[in-house]
């Protein structure tokens, strides 16, 4: 099916479900906005979208950075106005093995980039989508939005918040025209599954992910989760009696080496 977006925002394109996501809308016709920080790997996911015919405009920004997220989203759609925007940039620690837990500035870090990176990624193109009366945003959150897990506290909190944010935000939006998806896919392969040392269940490719993620997007779903046994097994411990929600996690136990570089 021919995607119904020409003109994409897709951040954390420079990896994984990003850089696959780029490829998946990478079509004549279709200009795509790609941020990352890496320069050379988000250089390759571009030439491979300018390969399949996209155009493509690229920039190195920080999530954190609201003044340049600001200034570089508007720029983009007063030249290209959006019709989808892709909040997918993400980070992901958690707590030393034998640590009680893993200390404020990895909690905070987590939080800046997941929640308050993703905020500056929609907030500034709200106003021009909902007088267009016409878009739609995806933000990529995680099965972890669902419920807490004991070995990344900081990382399912920023999940959990993304989650509420978009589902916050998807009716007031709706009143002007604009659709919203919330995302929570479960494992894909990626760098960040590389440093994740545990079981993956159902794990996929990230090529697989992006197109699960674009067809619900390219149908204006309201959300995309994904796999239903690990979406029905997080809800179930969620609405379950909290002692039967923990001791179920209890045995889930896994351990995530921090990867990012400041
Ligand atoms: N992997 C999974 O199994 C899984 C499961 C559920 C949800 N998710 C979510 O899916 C999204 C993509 O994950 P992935 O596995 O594709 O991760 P990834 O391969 O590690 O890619 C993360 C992307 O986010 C960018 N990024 C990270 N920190 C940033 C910052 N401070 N400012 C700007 N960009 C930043 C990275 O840019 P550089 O590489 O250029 O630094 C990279 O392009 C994330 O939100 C993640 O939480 C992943």
């Amino acid at each position: 099916m021919r995607s119904p977006f020409r003109a994409i925002i897709i951040t954390g394109a420079s990896s994984g479900l990003g850089a696959a996501l780029a490829k998946a809308y990478a079509a004549p016709q279709t200009v795509l906005g790609l941020l990352g920080r890496d320069r050379q790997r988000l250089a390759d996911t571009a030439r491979a979208c300018e390969a399949q015919g996209a155009e493509t405009r690229t920039a190195t920004i920080e999530v954190e950075d609201a003044a340049a997220m600001t200034s570089w989203l508007m720029e983009f759609d007063r030249a290209h106005p959006v019709d989808l925007l892709v909040a997918n940039a993400g980070t992901s620690a958690g707590p030393e093995p034998e640590s009680p837990s893993e200390g404020v500035e990895t909690a905070a870090r987590q939080i800046r980039v997941n929640l308050i990176g993703t905020i500056n990624t929609v907030e500034p193109l709200l106003p021009a989508l909902c007088a267009r009366r016409h878009g739609r945003v995806a933000i990529i959150a995680s099965i972890a939005a669902f419920r807490g897990l004991p070995d990344s506290p900081g990382y399912c909190a920023s999940k959990a918040g993304l989650r509420a944010y978009a589902e916050a935000l998807r009716p007031r939006l709706a009143r002007f025209g604009v659709g919203m998806t919330i995302v929570c896919p479960g494992f894909f392969d990626s760098p960040m599954t590389n440093r994740f040392d545990g079981p993956t269940p159902f794990v996929i490719s990230a090529e697989t992910a992006a197109r699960v993620v674009k067809r619900g997007l390219d149908r204006g779903r309201r959300r995309v989760a994904f796999p239903w046994p690990l979406v029905f097994g997080l809800k179930f411990c969620d609405v379950a009696p909290a002692f039967i929600g923990d001791a179920i996690l209890r045995h889930y136990r896994f351990h995530i080496r921090p990867g990012w570089s400041e």
